[in-house]
């Protein structure tokens, strides 16, 4: 029963921590020629619910297609994969699940088409990814990658330097996040999470046009939205009504539903998480620990099956 992990699922074996390494000519490494997923597994009353993971893995397989990459497994042979690697490491923690699909060592030439595909599920024992709740963001300076350069619905590692940028000039200038317009000059999303606007009761979110990743947890909060009896729309936002917005919020894998209190200096409203926000992030967080019936079928348990 450790929370350290003991085992990676490397191409189809389960490998010892310490031995789960890459050639250092690893195409990935050189050319960022890698597509992954980020997961969460949560662990509630003994048991470990997988949020989402077919949907997660789907996107994987399809995030290989953009990059011109064979993915060597299917979509219920990766979830499979996850649930072995979890039951294995016997964690009694809430997880983060990182599947990745990477071009491995060959020639150092850009045309992987003569390298091996590789892939591996790692699994690591987390908690929350922002230390408080309700940031202070600002709007970035670096645009969001457009589709006809680097196509942000891909989960690419290359993408993820856009991200990386955003990320490290947020935090020098001392902001907890930031907010990347896309080449137009419209709302597109965060570093690593989207993002949701609430204008008189109505609530809005970039459309997949708008250069995001189309976020799973984006999608599980339209549908929480939706059933709530709530107007959501995806529509193109102006970085100005980011400003005059009655609630906003992120929302991702790793950030959940994450109030935004404050952006380029001015407050959100009256500065504290909204009420449509307090509900959603009360809603999911019953959600993902299997607490609500209606959804639990977003749910894989690891322990149980
Ligand atoms: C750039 C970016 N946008 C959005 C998201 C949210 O996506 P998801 O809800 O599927 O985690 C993430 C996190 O994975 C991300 O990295």
């Amino acid at each position: 029963m450790s929370e350290k992990p003991s085992v990676v699922w490397m191409d189809g074996e389960l490998v010892p921590w310490e031995e789960a390494k890459v050639h250092i000519m690893t195409h990935a490494l050189h050319y960022g020629s890698a597509v992954f997923e980020g997961i969460r597994a949560y662990h509630h009353n003994g048991e470990l619910y997988i949020f989402r993971l077919k949907e997660h893995m789907k996107r994987l397989i399809d995030s290989a297609k953009i990059l011109d990459i064979s993915a060597k497994y299917s979509v219920d042979q990766l979830c499979e994969a996850t649930v072995r690697v979890l039951r294995e490491n016997r964690f009694q923690t809430s997880v983060y699940i990182r599947p990745i699909i990477f071009v491995g060592a060959g020639g150092i030439g850009l045309d992987f088409s003569n390298n091996p595909v590789q892939t591996a599920i790692i699994a690591l024992p987390f908690s929350k990814y922002f230390a408080k709740t309700g940031l202070r963001v600002h709007v970035s300076s670096w645009r969001r990658i457009p589709d006809s350069s680097l196509p942000p619905k891909a989960k690419a590692a290359a993408n993820y330097v856009n991200s990386i940028l955003a990320t490290r000039e947020a935090k020098k200038a001392g902001y907890d996040e930031a907010i990347l317009l896309d080449h137009h000059g419209y709302v597109s999303e965060g570093a690593g999470e989207n993002l949701f606007l609430v204008k008189d009761g109505i609530i809005s979110t970039p459309p997949i046009t708008a250069s995001i990743l189309e976020g799973i947890t984006r999608n599980s909060i339209m549908t929480l939205c939706r059933d709530l009896g709530y107007r959501v729309v995806e529509r193109m936002i102006s970085r100005t009504e980011l400003y005059t917005a009655d609630e906003l919020f992120f929302t991702g894998t790793a950030a959940e539903v994450q109030p935004i209190l404050e952006v380029d200096g001015r407050r959100i409203a009256d500065g504290n998480p909204g009420r449509i926000t307090k509900q959603l992030m009360e809603l999911y967080s019953r959600v993902v620990i299997g607490e609500e019936e209606k959804y639990r079928s977003w749910l894989t348990p690891v322990y149980s099956r």
